[in-house]
């Protein structure tokens, strides 16, 4: 009897966050406090931020994943904060209910904290977002003072990051000893110290990610970093099967879009061929 209506407590909590109308970091921290899991994906267009938006995802990333999945690129040093600018404001234009969160891109941030909120004060203006995401620990701390004091929440993002690779020369898993696992414990809770609203954790061992998650207080978002976390982000690309190439372990793929568009445009293809598409009815 107690065990049904403690289910049913949580299940009426559930719904209840179902049910907001506007996702805010204090929404987000809400549901850390009261164990309901956050869901992550990243965006770049108005028409599939809508989509993500329609389904009720908490948080949509602009991600400077934009620069692999959206332009091509190897890396995603190559984008430019005025690139990122425009995903975000089309991004914006789709969403109601979900918090939108901007990559600050490689080279707008780093060394220079007065560069960083200037940085961020363009994406808040130009883009209407309502966040931004920096990537690593205690490097950028200056800048998450001078953004967090200048009224704009801040996400962190610690293990693999991205904008980094060339330093550490692969994609692969990171903090398996113990020495980088320390300073990344440490350096999560100097982003929280700083006022970081949430932490991205990418791509470290399981149960380094559930100790992060159980030693800060705020909500700590996961990406290859096991269940024991507070929410979810995948890449929308990623998770759609839009990239064939990509598809580490950590990857659950829901469609497999390539295939799924490649065979409508093939169908298409051969309608105009045959002088079947426009038919009576699709013409005037
Ligand atoms: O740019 C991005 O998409 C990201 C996620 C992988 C967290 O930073």
């Amino acid at each position: 009897m107690l065990i049904e209506r403690l289910t049913l407590a949580l299940i009426l909590q559930k719904m209840d966050f179902k049910k907001i109308k506007k996702v805010t970091t204090h929404v987000l921290q809400e549901m850390k406090d009261k164990s309901v899991k956050i869901s992550m994906l990243t965006a770049y267009d108005f028409s599939m931020a809508r989509i993500v938006d329609d389904a009720g995802v908490d948080v949509i990333l602009v991600g400077d994943s934009a620069s692999n999945v959206m332009a091509g690129n190897e890396t995603t040093l190559p984008i430019t904060l005025d690139q990122m600018i425009y995903h975000a404001s089309s991004v914006v234009k789709g969403v109601n209910r979900a918090l939108v969160v901007v990559d600050l891109p490689f080279g707008s941030y780093q060394g220079n904290s007065k560069e960083a909120l200037n940085s961020t004060i363009r994406i808040m203006k130009e883009s209407g977002a309502h966040a931004v995401k920096l990537e690593g620990g205690k490097e950028v701390k200056e800048s998450v003072d001078r953004i967090v004091s200048a009224g704009v929440p801040v996400m962190g993002h610690l293990g693999l990051t991205p904008q980094s690779i060339y330093k550490f020369g692969t994609y692969t898993v990171r903090a398996t000893g113990d020495e980088e696992a320390e300073k990344l414990l440490s350096d999560a809770k100097v982003l929280e110290a700083a006022g970081c609203f949430a932490i991205v954790l990418e791509k470290i061992p399981a149960q380094l990610a559930a100790e992060v998650a159980e030693e800060v207080k705020i909500p700590v978002i996961g990406i290859g970093a096991g269940n024991k976390v507070d929410g979810q982000v995948l890449v929308l690309h990623d998770m759609l099967g839009i990239n064939k190439e990509f598809k580490p372990r950590f990857l659950r793929q829901y469609l497999n879009l390539y295939d799924e568009m490649k065979n409508a445009v093939g169908r298409y293809i051969d309608d105009v061929k045959k002088s079947d598409f426009p038919n009576e009815k699709e013409q005037y």
